[in-house]
């Protein structure tokens, strides 16, 4: 077979993973057992088996569940670690990965610990895999305006070891107008700027997130299709969409991969790219994601390939120089 050889050697950039997705159930109770933490189940097989999502909130509980075994700044370089490893081997020549704070400082953990965990495992991926990688901070949205201030400040201290901010967890309730200050205030760091929005949550949200973020991308933002204004918007101002598929379709955004919609993006001229979302929980890292997406679409061959790892380098956060070096 010649498209599944391509699909999987075509140099790529991943846009969209967080890393606390990317925590196998091996390395959950691992650390578990490295930290004396007690988990709600007896072994790995019941803790995958517990990974059969309804929609995004029913993922994103179990999400922290699994995420409350790292503590210690050697757990969250692991974690990474094994994750840069995998999408070395999927061909992933830059990644720019979300990480979750809020996540951790709620349970205690310094922000320092996590920043310099995650920092170091990228140092040694640019170094010993050939892997770019650069850090998101993101902002839990379920979480107040203030907390994402709190953790803006709190980050400051390490601003060189992350790119820019985003805005992820539980969208509907929680639209983007809610972190217009705290945006403009990373803005002004010069922080890069992205947001999830349409993922579940209507295309209103996509349109606040251009206008009142300011976003440079659009996490998710499969439900533009609902929107042909919006459609022709983004197509217009090549406003990339981070798009997932096997995440989208474990969280029943569609019933089945045969009726993604990335087919219908591409052809409407939008910047669209394939990635993993939470790749341990989703049923795969990126080459999964690359395969079974075009297995199921029979629209999609080696030029729509091309043309998503093109996208892929065209919507990465770097100058004309570093790109050149990807491919
Ligand atoms: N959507 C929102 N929040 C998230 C996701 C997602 O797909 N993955 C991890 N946090
Ligand atoms: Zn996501």
């Amino acid at each position: 077979e010649r498209l599944p050889e391509l699909l999987r050697r075509i140099p790529k950039a991943e846009l969209h993973i967080h890393i606390e997705g990317s925590l196998e159930p091996e390395l959950i109770f691992s650390l578990a057992a490295r930290n004396g933490v007690a988990l709600p189940y007896d072994s790995v097989e019941a803790l995958r088996a517990a990974y059969a999502f309804s929609d995004l909130q029913s993922f994103l509980d179990i999400y922290y569940a699994g995420a409350s075994v790292l503590l210690h700044e050697a757990d969250f370089h692991d974690m990474a670690w094994a994750y840069l490893q995998r999408a070395a081997a999927d061909g992933v020549r830059r990644a720019e990965i979300f990480f979750d704070p809020q996540t951790h400082t709620e349970r205690g953990v310094p922000i320092g610990t996590v920043i310099a965990g995650l920092s170091a495992a990228l140092t040694k991926a640019r170094a010993e895999l050939g892997v770019d990688a650069d850090l998101i901070l993101c902002f839990l949205r379920h979480l107040s305006e203030e907390a994402a201030f709190e953790t803006l400040d709190a980050a400051l201290p390490y601003r060189d070891h992350f790119i820019g901010i985003g805005l992820d967890s539980s969208e509907r309730g929680h639209p983007p107008s809610k972190f217009e200050r705290v945006f403009a205030r990373g803005r002004a760091l010069g922080l890069h700027v992205v947001a999830h929005a349409g993922e579940e949550g209507p295309p209103a949200y996509i349109i606040e997130a251009l206008d009142l973020l300011q976003t440079e991308r659009i996490d998710h933002g499969v439900r533009c299709v609902d929107d042909p204004a919006l459609v022709a918007r983004l197509a217009a101002e090549r406003m990339p969409l981070t798009v997932c598929p096997l995440s989208n379709v474990k969280l029943c955004v569609y019933p089945t991969m045969a009726e993604h919609k990335l087919p219908a993006l591409l052809d409407a001229g939008l910047c669209a790219t394939i990635n993993s979302d939470d790749p341990a929980y989703f049923g795969g890292y990126m080459n999964q994601n690359w395969l079974d997406t075009f297995a199921a679409l029979p629209q999609l061959g080696a030029r729509e390939a091309w043309q998503l790892a093109a996208n892929s380098f065209e919507a990465a956060f770097a100058d004309a120089d570093r790109k050149a070096a990807w491919r």
